[in-house]
């Protein structure tokens, strides 16, 4: 990992210690395949991993209640854009590029307000890929499994029914197979 974004990571990292009990591990796992999706895909590393690393500070400043209820998403998305322009700003990240991440923020999470539009950008569809992977990733599935109160075959039948192919397809061969072979490895362990 560049130091950089291990520097970004520190001084998130106090605010995912506040948030959702699963999100250090969510966020980690996501730092590491990012970091292979950019090298095998050749995309810039400079948006997505910051955008990776900073996405669900948010969580750290909206009250504990479940995350699929409509307003602590957007909630979610509003304070992880501040706490990312202050972290940024603070490290003299160049103001282009943090405006941008900023936005991306701001806007990760629209497809649970039913506005896939934002997905159209490669780095946002990448981001939305490895967001959506976690769920299958080695504790994923038992992390949502805890959300939702669901056994982990309800769980895993609904990673299987969720709409986020159709809707927002992957965007490079690396993520679908990156979710290819994830889900494969949860059916076997889940069902045998
Ligand atoms: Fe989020
Ligand atoms: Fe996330």
């Amino acid at each position: 990992m560049k130091e950089i974004y291990n520097q970004i990571w520190k001084l998130a990292k106090p605010y995912y210690e506040k948030g959702r009990p699963m999100d250090i591990g969510h966020v980690s796992w996501m730092m590491v395949e990012a970091e292979k999706v950019c090298q095998a895909e050749g995309l810039d590393d400079s948006l997505l991993l910051p955008l990776v690393i900073l996405h669900d500070v948010g969580y750290a400043e909206v009250p504990n209640d479940n995350p699929f209820k409509i307003d602590m998403r957007k909630d979610h998305m509003r304070a992880g854009a501040e706490i990312a322009e202050r972290i940024l700003g603070d490290m003299n990240y160049p103001a282009d590029k943090k405006d941008k991440i900023v936005y991306y923020i701001s806007v990760h999470d629209n497809w649970a307000l039913g506005d896939d539009s934002v997905y159209e950008d490669k780095i946002m569809s990448v981001f939305n890929d490895l967001d959506f992977t976690w769920i299958v990733a080695p504790n994923g599935l038992e992390g949502l499994a805890d959300i939702l109160e669901k056994s982990l075959e309800e769980t895993l039948k609904w990673v299987e029914n969720d709409d986020k192919p159709d809707r927002r397809p992957f965007a490079t061969e690396t993520t679908k197979k990156l979710f290819e072979t994830l889900l494969e490895a949860r059916r076997k362990e889940v069902r045998g």
